[in-house]
């Protein structure tokens, strides 16, 4: 078997994961009970790793309780807040582009755990900031919330495609942000950023009125276009673009594929992680797809935009 995705969490602190104790490592086929190994050497044994770890999984993400030291509301759909991580909490660990984290307000029950992008940190003082549109159930309660938060992370399959982010060295990168997507733009052009790489970032408030991401990615030194519609056609035209990233609804995941394929642009996409996501671990099946007949689970595993946007799986 030619694997057609990776496991975001192989070879990481959380490997081997919940999902070795259960028979389901998506790349080991030893571990889900089969006789021959097809992993093709990921660069990591994960069988091996779980008889050395006396047949457990390794580490789990921990709850951790933040405090809340500022929050702002910017429009009735719209607020902003800045979590103060634990001493021994490192938010280097949450620094990385497609970065997402479990949070609900102190006293809510489990299941009111919103899945966020990190929208930024701040190391030097250990801060996280998070952007939330308010919607339903989940986001309420967190908005009522003022003082403390329990967050469990951090996650990384926030972004597909990470790999093109990853690698990017000296390119020419469009990044476009809609609505409330516009929260994990800023991870990615720090990303880019430290690979000396050109950026655009697109800017259209959707929904929310406001571009939540205008002023930090002034502050880095990316140029910023505002638009009101969308007219990412003419922009993505308009130069040569080597990766371009999208962060907004699935509609526009597919229409900028779409241009891309229409106008043979060499251009490589990433994109947001639309699906729904409860758990993170693999284990709820609540992001699980079809992939010619593969059940995938789309919290663990890491495919490219294209390939996604080619299967329909979003
Ligand atoms: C990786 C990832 C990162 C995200 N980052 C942010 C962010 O930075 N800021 C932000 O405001 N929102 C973000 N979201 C979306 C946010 O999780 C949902 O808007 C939120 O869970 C809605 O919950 P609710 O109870 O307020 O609304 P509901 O009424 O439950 O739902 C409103 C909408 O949100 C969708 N939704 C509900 N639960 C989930 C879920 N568990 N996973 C994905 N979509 C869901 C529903 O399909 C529906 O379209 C992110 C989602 C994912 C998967
Ligand atoms: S979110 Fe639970 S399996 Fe993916």
């Amino acid at each position: 078997m030619i694997l057609k995705y990776s496991c975001i969490d192989m070879a990481s602190d959380y490997c081997p994961c919940y999902l070795a104790e259960t028979g389901d490592c998506v790349i080991c086929s030893i571990l889900r009970g089969q006789n021959n190994c097809d992993c093709r050497w990921q660069g990591i044994c994960i069988f091996q790793e779980f008889l050395w770890n006396g047949k457990k999984k390794a580490s789990s993400r921990k709850m951790i309780k933040a405090e809340i030291v500022d929050k702002k509301i910017f429009t009735d759909n719209l607020f902003i807040f800045t979590l103060k991580l634990p001493k021994d909490v490192h938010t280097i660990y949450f620094s990385q582009a497609g970065t997402y984290v479990f949070v609900k307000s102190q006293n809510s029950p489990d299941f009111y755990e919103v899945p966020l992008c990190v929208m930024d940190f701040d190391e030097e003082n250990n801060l996280l900031i998070f952007a939330v549109q308010l919607l339903g159930p989940k986001t309420k309660a967190l908005f009522k919330e003022n003082k403390n938060i329990v967050l469990r992370g951090p996650y990384y399959n926030g972004i597909f495609g990470l790999k093109y982010i990853k690698s990017s060295f000296n390119r020419n990168c469009l990044l476009i942000g809609r609505g409330i997507g516009q929260a994990s733009l800023i991870l990615v052009a720090k990303s880019l950023k430290r690979g000396y790489n050109k950026i655009l970032a697109v800017l259209n408030p959707g929904s929310l009125s406001y571009n939540i991401a205008k002023e930090i990615l002034f502050k880095e030194g990316v140029s910023v276009k505002e638009v009101n519609d969308e007219c990412y056609e003419e922009i993505i035209l308009k130069d040569n673009y080597d990766l371009i990233y999208s962060a907004g609804a699935d509609f526009q995941h597919n229409f900028i594929y779409d241009v891309i394929k229409r106008n043979n642009l060499k251009a490589e996409l990433a994109i947001s992680n639309n699906a729904q996501i409860c758990c993170g671990e693999g284990v709820c099946g609540s992001c699980a797809v079809n992939l010619n007949g593969e059940k995938i689970r789309l919290c663990k595993m890491q495919l490219e935009g294209k390939k996604i946007l080619e299967e329909g799986l979003l």
